[in-house]
């Protein structure tokens, strides 16, 4: 297990530090106060309150219906609970697609509701305005390029991204833009590893990569899925650390058979 020995916050100075010596990020997404707790303890550097907030724990198929209200009650959540690790929150589709203006509205009152440390927004050279525009606003933004699940409908499914090379350029490029716009970091989603790998070379900033190899700067799962809540759901990119799903159910089921039973309460159980 890997023992946290600095317990002094993580700013976002310190996660760029990290691609300058070398050190990975390790990042995860949480969106309630217990699991933020658990997984800032055990130690990841950054914690995303991602938008598949509207997949794991809402139940809908894509992330689209989640809005800026829902992302911020998931963010004051997670907050109240994290003492170390950089929070970012995602900004909801609808929330910076509509104007700039409107864009910077949104972040701010994300950063002022929800108290987490920096922003993230799926979207390249098309959203550097908002991008810069909240960046210049003081808020810290983490770009997300690739696979951007707010364009499901737009790409017509999750598939593997950046296999032509106009698409590969347009990456290249977009990272580019973004650094430019003042992002400190970029999440690259489901893009073949050798692609991630040019992406990490062309920029400063760190990139921190979902299925996207290991030639990058940092990982970043969903922690349902890395903790096998999801019975069933196994891409290539995911790796399974533990069968909550089994842990849960068992568990759960013990306890019917006990008040079915009238094993449960006990007697020293009950007062
Ligand atoms: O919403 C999310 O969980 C994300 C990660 C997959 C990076 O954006």
């Amino acid at each position: 297990m890997y023992i946290v020995e600095d317990k002094k916050k993580i700013t976002t100075t310190r996660i760029r530090q990290m691609k300058q010596t070398g050190e990975k990020i390790a990042m995860l997404t949480a969106y309630d106060y217990t699991t933020a707790g658990l997984v800032d303890e055990a130690g990841v550097d950054m914690i995303l309150i991602g938008d598949s907030a509207a997949n794991v724990k809402a139940g809908y198929d894509t992330t689209l219906p989640i809005g800026v209200d829902e992302m911020i009650y998931h963010a004051r959540s997670v907050t109240r609970a994290v003492k170390r690790a950089l929070v970012v929150c995602d900004m909801p589709f609808g929330s910076y697609q509509i104007s700039a203006e409107d864009g910077v509205r949104n972040a701010v009152r994300m950063m002022k509701e929800g108290r987490v440390d920096a922003l993230k927004i799926e979207g390249g050279e098309e959203y550097s305005e908002v991008i810069s525009r909240i960046v210049t606003a003081g808020i810290p933004v983490v770009g997300h390029l690739g696979l951007t699940p707010q364009s499901v409908h737009q790409f017509g499914g999750y598939g593997l991204r950046a296999q032509q090379d106009s698409e590969v350029e347009k990456l290249l490029h977009d990272a580019q833009v973004l650094e430019k716009c003042g992002v400190f970091a970029i999440v690259v989603e489901k893009i073949p590893a050798a692609v991630a790998e040019r992406v990490a070379k062309a920029v400063s900033i760190p990139v921190i990569g979902i299925g996207a190899g290991s030639k990058v700067d940092g990982q970043v799962l969903v922690v349902d899925d890395m903790l096998g809540m999801n019975d069933g759901f196994k891409p290539k990119f995911l790796r399974v650390y533990a069968d909550l799903h089994k842990v849960i159910t068992n568990a759960v089921g013990t306890y019917v058979e006990d008040v079915k039973n009238v094993t449960f309460p006990s007697e020293s159980e009950s007062y």
